[in-house]
């Protein structure tokens, strides 16, 4: 899969006749809101759990210094809690740009916390993607945010603001939580 995936989010499904549909925002998506969207709603996915194991060339980092941002990992029982949005189809022009350093559109069905159902759309970027970079230890993972910057901003700046989110959605995600910990504590003790 190559690093860029606009051409390819573009040839994998067809929007003709749809008005809107439903999009899972896990990532940046839940706090970088600048499309126009006609609902919002909390949501959660199952079988997906949140993993800082993209790299990020474009947004939190540079090719010589990726940064790292979030993916969905297949993982039995794992629920994911992030917001769905209704949007219209051209919304995914615009963030297919933006999210076109390995992300590619899945379907899944998303549950509201009344219990419904919905199916949409979710970014997610596969490890066959050149900028996958996988599993490390978390504590790894908070040095190599620390040192990172892109033309987004600091990579800190990007985990900082999913935590605060998730916080605020009610998210228990102890990956993103940990790693923030680890963040704060090396920054405060120079580890
Ligand atoms: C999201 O917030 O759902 C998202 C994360 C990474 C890339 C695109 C979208």
């Amino acid at each position: 899969m190559p690093a860029n995936t606009i051409e390819h989010n573009r040839s994998r499904f067809n929007f003709e006749g749809i008005d809107a549909i439903w999009l899972f925002g896990y990532g940046s998506l839940i706090y970088k809101v600048d499309f126009p969207f006609l609902e919002q709603r909390p949501a959660a996915i199952r079988g997906w759990a949140r993993r800082f194991w993209q790299g990020s060339h474009d947004h939190r980092g540079t090719p010589e210094a990726p940064g790292r941002v979030v993916t969905l990992i297949e993982q039995p029982g794992a629920v994911c809690r992030g917001m769905a949005f209704r949007v219209s189809p051209k919304v995914f022009e615009y963030l297919d740009v933006r999210e076109k350093n390995g992300y590619l559109r899945f379907s899944t069905r998303m549950t509201f916390d009344d219990g419904s159902h919905a199916d949409g759309l979710v970014y997610i970027a596969t490890e066959d993607n050149e900028a996958f970079l996988g599993e490390a230890p978390e504590a790894d993972i908070a040095r190599q945010i620390a040192l990172a910057s892109g033309p987004s901003g600091p990579n800190s700046d990007y985990l900082l603001r999913l935590a605060e989110s998730l916080r605020a959605l009610g998210d228990d995600c102890t990956h993103t939580f940990s790693i923030e910990t680890y963040l704060k504590t090396q920054a405060s003790t120079g580890s």
